[in-house]
């Protein structure tokens, strides 16, 4: 713990003296007490006492705070920030976290992601002696979805999902056919050697079979390709395939003897989800995660909305600050997002974006994500008055230090990397808080105790 606090120091340091020294950052605190910034988690609220019925929310982010520098003419702004997130914990995630947090003015893109992918490559070099390719490839997030089901794939091993819908477009075998034709898609991992590996028994209800059910899917079509370029698996699926078919099949999966094909089927949603939990349970069980390997890469092209089907409605995949990629401005719902995500070994360090600096573009986007003209003016009215002023264009990024700490050390955890950290139920085990509070203190703002 001790040493890995050290390395967080350093990091910390080598960041500091690069962006100020090499680049000019500006280091800028940004308000704790605040109002809620919309980053997707919700808000820890903090009531207060001289306003009574009012709270302030603890940031989730200092996106709207850097983008308002921006517009005061401070070109090149970093803070290392603690954020606050009341979300569902995991392994990488803590509900107060660190940020490196910058945001500049008059950048393009490519300037953008250079002078990131600079500062991440002497994070590597320095404190760990690793050379990072130069540029970092890049996925689009279409691709990186078709590719390996995820935006934030794992390429430190190949596995790579295909789509076969198009092949199995007359299947007789039911469950194939009633997907195809309900809009869904077929698409498969190819195991190799898996085959021999795994018995049916353990694929019909053994731990790759609980995998999948895990992320949602119904059940878990298998094939196993036979020495004699025959086929076992789901009796009703192996009697469905004719020999061109099976050719072609096997041709699109590269698929060799010995091989093992896992297929998931419905909506291409839950089809990516399923594929990529057992693509990365395949890679940890098979030891095809080659630990000396470092996987850098950009995620690009996101789209600007998602839908969100409990709520019905669209909502922003980054933030609704992102800039909408100009070729596609006809159609905004629809659109590409000027934004990034860095990934190593499939974890997401760091996303950014380009920002609306534009009122007319900024009202639009907070429309389609729901947000009425007149809530847009009582949460955002600053933002939208200050764009009005003649906002430079601008963007930045933020990356999780926590995160980029926790993989420069080699641990599991953010946890491993955070002087008193929380348990995964949001406490802290040393201090024992959240805790109750004296009577008092609620009545200072005024809460009635039970
Ligand atoms: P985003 O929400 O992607 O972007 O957060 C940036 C990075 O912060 C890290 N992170 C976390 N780390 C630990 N615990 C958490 N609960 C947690 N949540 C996020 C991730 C993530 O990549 N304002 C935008 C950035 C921008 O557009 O400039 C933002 O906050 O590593």
């Amino acid at each position: 713990m001790h040493s890995n606090i050290m390395l967080r120091h350093k990091v910390v340091k080598l960041i500091r003296r690069h962006l100020e020294d090499a680049h000019g950052f500006v280091e800028i605190e940004t308000p704790i007490l605040s109002r809620s910034t919309p980053e997707g988690a919700r808000d820890y609220l903090v009531p207060s006492r001289v306003q009574p019925g009012t709270f302030y929310a603890l940031p989730q982010s200092p996106q709207l705070f850097k983008q308002m520098l921006m517009v005061s003419g401070f070109d090149k702004y970093y803070q290392i920030a603690r954020c606050f997130r009341d979300e569902d914990l995991r392994a990488d995630r803590q509900p107060e976290f660190t940020q490196l947090d910058m945001e500049l003015a008059f950048t393009p893109l490519e300037e953008m992601l250079k002078l990131n992918e600079d500062l991440i490559r002497k994070v590597f070099l320095e404190i760990k002696g690793v050379n990072l390719p130069n540029p970092f490839p890049r996925l689009t997030y279409a691709e990186a979805m078709s590719r390996y089901g995820s935006d934030r794939p794992d390429i430190r091993f190949e596995l790579e999902l295909k789509d076969v819908s198009d092949i199995f477009s007359d299947s007789p075998f039911r469950v194939f056919a009633d997907t195809l034709k309900s809009g869904g898609v077929i698409k498969v991992l190819c195991i190799p050697s898996g085959g021999k590996r795994y018995s049916n028994t353990a694929l019909k209800k053994g731990e790759v079979y609980n995998e999948a059910i895990k992320s949602g899917a119904k059940g878990l079509p298998f094939l196993k390709v036979l020495n004699d370029g025959g086929m076992e698996g789901i009796p009703a699926l192996v009697s469905s395939l004719d020999p061109t078919t099976t050719q072609q099949f096997l041709s699109r999966c590269s698929a060799r003897p010995g091989d093992l094909i896992l297929f998931a089927v419905g909506h291409h949603t839950s089809v990516n989800k399923t594929l990529d939990r057992l693509r990365l349970f395949m890679a940890h069980e098979l030891g095809l995660v080659d630990d000396s390997r470092h996987s850098i890469l950009w995620v690009t092209d996101f789209p600007m909305f998602e839908w969100n089907d409990s709520e019905q409605r669209l909502e922003s995949l980054h933030h609704p600050f992102t800039a909408p990629n100009p070729e596609d401005i006809q159609d905004l719902s629809s659109a590409r997002a000027l934004a990034y995500d860095m990934v190593y070994n499939g974890v997401e360090i760091g996303g950014g974006s380009l920002r609306i600096y534009k009122r007319d573009v900024q009202q639009k986007v907070l429309e389609i994500v729901g947000v009425s003209p007149e809530e847009a003016e009582t949460k955002f009215g600053y933002l939208l008055e200050a764009l009005d002023m003649g906002a430079p264009p601008h963007g930045g990024i933020a990356y999780g230090l926590d995160r980029l700490v926790m993989l420069l050390a080699g641990a599991n955890s953010i946890r491993d990397v955070i002087a008193f950290p929380k348990t995964t139920t949001a406490q802290c085990a040393l201090t024992r808080t959240p805790s109750p509070v004296d009577p008092q203190q609620l009545k200072d703002l005024s809460y009635r105790t039970q």
